[in-house]
């Protein structure tokens, strides 16, 4: 069965001290704009705190899907629902408590996601599934942009993708999305496609947003 395809650029590779200007650069072709944000605690990286990342939602024009790379970030989670964000992702590893963040998330107005590191096992988050609006399969070791899809993470793509069956959830993947990966990633049944450099290092980042799409919409059909 074809899935709905959503590209969702990660302007982590954008030029930021102009992040108003880069999300136009994109906002035709996409479905949302993904706002990675570092701490350099849970992740060896930084990029913006609470009062910047919400300046950027706040002149965003495509709806924003925020990817909290945060340590305990229970707090600050719902937070970033509250000022406005399409949807907002914790990483299993970096809360205490997973359900009511999740229905924090829910409650202040945005869709509620979950991503997994790498090394992180799906089976244990499966109870969470009736609390979430995505689910993020990390496709490289969060933290910078640039790196390579990691193949030995499709198999837990297709596992979620399974487990997922007839629910409404969004199955995204993030790191290394090219248009040499996302056919890979489409087959396995993800639907919902993070692309940082593939996106902001081509020449016409609108266009690539476009060719990504038709490549995995080509794929997804083959399911
Ligand atoms: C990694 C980030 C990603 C990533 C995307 O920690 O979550 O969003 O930077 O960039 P590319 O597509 O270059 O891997
Ligand atoms: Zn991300």
């Amino acid at each position: 069965m074809a899935h709905q395809i959503r590209i969702t650029p990660s302007i982590l590779n954008a030029d930021f001290n102009n992040l108003g200007a880069e999300i136009d650069r994109i906002s035709v072709t996409s479905d949302l704009v993904h706002l990675d944000v570092m701490d350099n605690i849970f992740v060896p990286n930084f990029t913006f705190d609470f009062a910047r990342a919400a300046e950027i939602i706040s002149v965003s024009k495509l709806p924003v899907d925020a990817h909290l790379m945060v340590a305990e970030v229970d707090q600050i989670a719902p937070k970033y629902a509250e000022v406005g964000c399409a949807s907002v992702t914790i990483h299993a590893e970096a809360t205490f408590d997973i359900r009511s963040t999740l229905r924090a998330i829910r409650s202040n107005g945005a869709r509620a996601a979950l991503a997994l590191k790498p090394k992180t096992p799906l089976e244990p988050y499966l109870e969470f599934l009736g609390e979430l609006d995505m689910l993020l399969i990390m496709t490289v070791e969060p933290g910078f942009g640039g790196q390579k899809f990691m193949v030995d993470q499709l198999p837990k793509v297709a596992q979620a993708r399974k487990e997922i069956g007839a629910r409404a959830i969004w199955l995204q993947v993030d790191g290394g999305i090219s248009l040499e990966t996302i056919e890979a990633a489409a087959i396995a049944g993800a639907d919902t496609f993070v692309a940082g450099s593939a996106v902001f290092n081509s020449p016409d980042p609108a266009q690539m947003v476009t060719i990504l799409r038709e490549k995995a919409q080509i794929s997804s059909s083959l399911l």
